[in-house]
């Protein structure tokens, strides 16, 4: 049975089928991986479903025999090559923003990140000034070219590559225990909830954060195309960390940063 959504009018869909559990492969960082942590992927869909989103079958279980899954238009890269080639472009990240990104995440030079849909690269760029590693990808092949060709200045630190994380194989480069601070910036509303918070608490390091900057759903337009995430959504996030933080970026309460650390 499907729970998505029903689609939009005129809204397309695609179907997928899952792919093969990921391969064992070198550190996305060229680093020893560390310690495997646990997770519960049956609980969190779970929650997801009483959450009013829905559970995507098959999606995110390891070893699956072939399940079908219907997915909605805003989750393929076609959407959102057609948006970027469109001229779409996200705010860029404020000086405020950033600021708070730094101090709420803990940034230290050194630390690994991953950019989880970066789009255009911007907040990668951010963080790679700040001497961090970063790793950006995203499922759109026309932001991934965009952002190589606009940030082509930080060497080793940052790179972009396309990689779509409700439906590829985990990138073999992707170890568990790897990853300080994985960056969801208005991205995680479009993933794959149970089997992303799976795999990003399984890529953190013990004492990583999981970083989300979005809207709340309920504080935007009806019509706004995205709304970001209902704060039922957000509750759900909460099991599995060791301490949830959301703060304010903006007068109204609508944007807000959300701090999940210590996956456990
Ligand atoms: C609203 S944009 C945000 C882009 C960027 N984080 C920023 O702040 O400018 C959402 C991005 O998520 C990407 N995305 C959505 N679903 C994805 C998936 N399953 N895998 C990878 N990227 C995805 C889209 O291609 C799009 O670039």
């Amino acid at each position: 049975m499907n729970h998505l959504p029903p689609p939009e009018p005129g809204a397309a869909l695609r179907v997928v089928e899952d792919k093969a559990p990921p391969s064992p492969g070198m550190n996305l960082f060229g680093i020893p991986s560390g310690e495997v942590l646990t997770s519960d992927p049956s609980r969190l869909a779970r929650l997801w479903e009483g959450a009013g989103q829905g559970s995507r079958p098959g999606v995110g279980r390891m070893n699956t025999v072939s399940t079908l899954n219907v997915v909605h238009e805003r989750q393929t890269p076609e959407y959102w090559d057609a948006m970027y080639a469109k001229g779409y472009r996200v705010p860029d990240p404020t000086p405020f923003e950033r600021q708070m990104f730094r101090n709420y995440a803990a940034v230290k030079s050194g630390q690994r990140v991953v950019d989880v849909g970066c789009g255009q690269g911007r907040m990668a760029a951010h963080m790679a000034t700040w001497g961090l590693t970063v790793r950006a990808f995203d499922f759109s092949g026309v932001a991934i070219e965009h952002a190589r060709a606009s940030h082509q200045d930080h060497g080793d630190l940052l790179t972009f590559a396309r990689h779509d994380f409700n439906a590829d194989a985990i990138p073999g480069a992707l170890e568990p225990g790897s990853v300080n601070i994985m960056v969801c910036r208005h991205s995680l509303e479009f993933l794959d909830l149970p089997r992303f918070l799976t795999d990003a608490r399984r890529w953190l390091i013990r004492s990583g954060v999981l970083h989300i900057t979005t809207h709340r759903a309920e504080l935007m337009p009806p019509t706004a195309p995205h709304r970001g995430l209902t704060g039922r959504q957000i509750e759900v996030l909460r099991p599995g960390w060791q301490f949830m933080t959301t703060y304010g970026l903006d007068g109204s309460g609508s944007l807000i940063g959300i701090v999940l650390r210590g996956p456990c």
